[in-house]
């Protein structure tokens, strides 16, 4: 007789590679972490993203092995790590200061652990290859790192950890090092190499517009708890708490009251809502329009403007607060000058993010 009390198993929600369940960490009576879970799934980008001192560094700490969480605990396919040390980890680390060895060649530098791991020299060489191949470096192997670029580095730095062949990658503010051109074309660069490696990754950075290129999803933290994990359309569009949507991307916030289940807008339109008395309303700055100041009820004057790209964004002073606003340059039938009256409306209301509270 077939046995249909056992778990149901979902065969389109496979497990996960990484599995961080509820870590808390304290260092002395400082709690860093608190209660962090997230699962990444089999060739996932996941970044964590939050201010200096949130707490992201020290997690990837924690799954490396060189910290031990306080509670809670790390999985690796299934596989609890807690007794595993960090040289038994299948974990590859990118850390920000590359460390490369100065008085080695690339080479050299790429299969030192290997070398160290009393692996075979024909082995270590058609590893140590194929690394360098694969982050576009052929050619370079006998340079120093003081004969590369700061890119060429970064690239060794990655090289060196592929050569391990782990199971999971775990990359922190790999950029730092790099301009910002650099860094802008680095960043698809190593997002298109992980991709094509399959490798299940997280990767660490306080730059909103880093996460939102390299992230499959996004973990937002804030101060040793993860606020919001979801896809970078989602964590922009649809925020979770009012901290997010501060946090990434430009927002205006206006503070309302919900009464039967919907909200007044600064523009005279309601937005519908299951929350009741003070609430934060959170409008994104391209979901306003400019139009004349006449017949408005929501005007203000233009404080300043600037072209950014194709768009241009206002700053428009209304009784005293600053209005962001960003405007398609060419559906601009007209630039309005600082100084200018202009009136203001709410795109789409059902755009806009409440939240409980007054600001
Ligand atoms: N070894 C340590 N001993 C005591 N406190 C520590 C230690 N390491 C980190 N901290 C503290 O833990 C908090 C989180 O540090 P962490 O390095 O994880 O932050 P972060 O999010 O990586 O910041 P950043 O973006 O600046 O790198 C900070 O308040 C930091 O001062
Ligand atoms: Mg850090």
């Amino acid at each position: 007789m077939l046995d249909t009390a056992g778990p149901m198993i979902d065969s389109n929600d496979p497990a996960p590679v990484l599995s961080i369940g509820a870590v808390s960490k304290k260092f002395d009576s400082l709690t860093v972490l608190e209660n962090c879970s997230l699962d990444v799934a089999e060739g996932e980008i996941v970044t964590l993203l939050g201010p200096s001192g949130c707490g992201k560094t020290t997690l990837l700490r924690c799954i490396a092995g060189f910290w031990d969480a306080d509670s809670g605990g790390i999985r690796i396919d299934g596989r609890d790590m807690g007794a595993v040390p960090v040289n038994r980890r299948p974990v590859g680390v990118v850390f920000q200061s590359y460390a490369l060895f100065p008085h080695m060649t690339v080479v050299q530098n790429v299969g030192y652990a290997l070398r160290m791991l009393r692996m075979p020299r024909s082995a270590v060489a058609e590893r140590v290859s194929t690394a360098l191949e694969t982050v576009s470096l052929t050619g370079l192997e006998d340079r120093y790192p003081s004969q590369l670029s700061g890119g060429q580095q970064q690239r060794v730095a990655i090289a060196r950890v592929l050569v391990m062949e782990p199971r999971v990658l775990l990359l922190d503010e790999p950029f730092n090092a790099l301009d910002a051109k650099l860094r802008g074309s680095m960043q698809v660069e190593l997002r298109q190499l992980i991709k094509k490696l399959g490798l299940t990754s997280i990767f660490v950075t306080h730059d909103q517009e880093e996460a939102l290129t390299m992230s499959d999803r996004i973990a937002v933290m804030r101060a040793g708890r993860i606020e919001q994990a979801a896809p970078p359309e989602e964590i922009f569009d649809r925020p979770a708490t009012a901290y997010v949507a501060d946090f990434i991307g430009m927002s205006n916030f206006f503070s309302g009251e919900a009464q039967a289940g919907a909200v007044l807008l600064p523009d005279g339109q309601s937005q519908s809502t299951e929350l009741q008395g003070p609430v934060k309303v959170m409008i994104r700055p391209h979901n306003i329009r400019l139009v004349d100041a006449q017949d408005q009820d929501w005007r203000g004057t233009i404080a300043f403007h600037r072209p950014v790209g194709p768009l241009i964004e206002y700053h428009v002073d209304v009784a005293g607060d600053q209005i962001k606003v960003l405007s398609m340059r060419q559906q601009q039938s007209q630039i309005y000058a600082d100084g200018a009256c202009v009136g203001l409306q709410v795109i789409d209301p059902a755009s806009c993010s409440i939240y409980p509270g007054a600001h």
